[in-house]
C-alpha cells in the first residue's frame, strides 16, 4: 500500500511510473491532473501513466467556517489552508472545536455559515467526491466489536463498493501495515486500545484516501503503542497522504507535525510551524535550577543569580523533587549553565540539576490558552 502511495506521489510530480488500476483510476479523477499515456506492463497487471499537470489547489480549505449547535458556536469563523502532503496538527483544550471542525470537513456535520472544500470539492455540494477522498480515524472507536478485524474491513469495503478481490488484497495489505495481520480473525472487542486504534487506521485507509483525519489517535495508548502509531502516521504521510492530526500530547505534535493550528473557543488563535510557534509564543529561554527538598537559597542568592545571568525575570516554584528556580535569559547556552553551576558550587549550595530549558510547544499552548480552566 505504501509503495502504491509513493508511486502516486511521484506521479503527481509529473514522473512516468507504474501503478495499479485502482490507483490509476483515482489519479485520472484528481482535479488538475492529466494522464497522457496508459497501458499494461508485461504481467498485464500494472498501468503505466504520466501525469503532466501538477495538482493545483489545497488539500483542505475553510473560509469563515462556522458551526453552531443551537445558540452555541462550537466553530467560529475559521479560515484555514492545508497544503497537499502536509501533516497538519490541530491542538486545543477540551471543547475547543477540533472534532466539530473535523466532522464538518468529513461531511458528518454541515457548516452553519461559511464554506469548506477538500481537494477542491465542496463539503456540501460535492459530498460524495469528498467522501471518496478522505479517511477518518475517529476520536471514539467506531468499528464493530463483534466482527473480526478482517470482517470490519470487508464491511467498510462493501460500503465503498469495492470488489471482493480488491477488498481482500487491500485488507490483508493494511492489516500487515498496522501490525494486525496475525489477529485478522480475532473479534475487535477483544482488542486492546492500541490494537483498536490501529484497526481504525486500517479502516480509514481502506479506500486509499488522499487525506486522512486522525482525531486523537494516540490518546490512552501506552508509550510503545504511541510510538508505533506515530511512526505509522509519519510513514503514511511520507507516502503522500495529507494528514490532519489532533492530539493533546504537545511533544508528539512538535515531533510529528509540519504545521499546527491552535484552536480555542471555536477560533484558530495561532497557526504556524512548531518552531515558529515556539519562537513567537513560547516565552523566554530559561536556566532552571532544581533542588532536592526545600530551598537552600535566600533573597540575596536570587539577586546574585539574576545579576550573573542578566535574567529579565526570576521565578521560584516547586516540583515533585523540591524547589525550582527559573531564570529567564536571552540565550540559555552551555557557558551560562556552567557559570551558574560554578557559582552555586562556590556558595556550597547543593542542587540536583542546572539546565537550559528551551520554550516548548506546551509553553506555547499554556501561554495562549491560560485563561481556560478545564477540570
Ligand atoms: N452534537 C452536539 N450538540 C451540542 N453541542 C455539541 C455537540 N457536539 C459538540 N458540541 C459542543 O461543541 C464544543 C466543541 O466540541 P468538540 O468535540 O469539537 O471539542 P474538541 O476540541 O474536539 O474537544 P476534545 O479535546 O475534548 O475532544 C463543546 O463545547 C461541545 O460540548
Ligand atoms: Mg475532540
Amino acid at each position: 500500500m505504501i509503495i502504491n502511495r509513493m508511486l502516486e506521489a511521484r506521479a503527481r510530480l509529473g514522473e512516468h511510473c507504474f501503478i495499479r488500476d485502482n490507483g490509476f483510476a483515482r489519479i485520472q479523477g484528481l482535479p488538475g491532473s492529466h494522464c497522457v499515456t496508459a497501458g499494461q506492463d508485461v504481467n498485464g497487471e500494472d498501468t503505466s501513466l504520466m501525469v503532466v499537470a501538477s495538482i493545483e489547489g489545497y488539500a483542505i480549505e475553510c473560509e469563515s467556517l462556522t458551526r453552531k449547535f443551537g445558540n452555541f458556536t462550537a466553530v467560529n469563523s475559521i479560515n484555514l489552508k492545508i497544503k497537499r502532503g502536509e501533516l497538519f496538527g490541530f491542538l486545543g483544550p477540551n471543547g475547543a472545536g477540533k472534532t466539530t471542525t473535523i466532522k464538518v470537513l468529513t461531511t458528518l456535520l454541515t457548516p452553519t455559515v461559511g464554506r469548506a472544500s477538500i481537494a477542491s470539492f465542496d463539503v456540501i455540494k460535492d459530498a460524495a467526491q469528498v467522501r471518496s477522498r478522505i479517511g477518518v480515524v475517529p476520536q471514539e472507536f467506531a468499528l464493530f466489536g463483534e466482527l473480526t478485524a478482517m470482517e470490519n474491513l470487508w464491511y467498510i469495503g462493501t460500503l465503498f463498493g469495492m470488489g471482493k478481490d480488491e477488498m481482500r488484497h487491500r485488507s490483508e495489505e493494511l492489516l500487515k501495515t498496522v501490525g494486525l495481520f496475525d489477529k485478522k480473525d480475532v473479534q475487535a472487542e477483544g482488542f486492546s486500545g492500541g490494537m483498536k486504534q490501529r484497526l481504525s487506521v486500517a479502516a480509514g485507509l481502506l479506500h486509499m484516501p488522499e487525506i486522512l483525519f486522525m482525531d486523537e489517535p494516540t490518546t490512552g495508548l501506552d508509550p510503545q503503542s504511541r510510538i508505533a502509531l506515530r511512526d505509522l502516521t509519519r510513514s503514511l504521510n511520507e507516502s503522500g497522504i495529507t494528514i490532519v492530526y489532533t492530539t493533546h500530547d504537545m511533544e508528539e505534535a512538535d515531533k510529528l507535525c509540519h504545521r499546527i493550528a491552535i484552536m480555542d473557543h471555536g477560533k484558530i488563535i495561532a497557526e504556524d510551524t512548531p518552531e515558529m510557534l515556539k519562537h513567537r509564543y513560547g516565552g523566554s529561554h530559561r536556566i532552571r535550577i532544581e533542588f532536592s527538598g526545600s530551598n537552600q537559597y535566600n533573597a540575596s542568592i536570587l539577586a546574585e543569580l539574576k545579576k550573573l545571568t542578566g535574567a529579565s525575570n526570576v521565578h521560584t516554584s516547586t516540583n515533585n523533587e523540591g524547589a525550582v528556580i527559573d531564570l529567564s535569559v536571552e540565550h540559555a547556552g552551555c557557558e551560562l549553565v556552567t557559570e551558574v553551576a560554578g557559582f552555586l558550587d562556590k556558595k556550597k549550595i547543593k542542587v540536583i540539576d542546572v539546565k537550559s530549558v528551551e520554550p516548548s510547544l506546551e509553553d506555547v499552548f499554556i501561554n495562549l490558552t491560560k485563561d481556560d480552566v478545564n477540570i
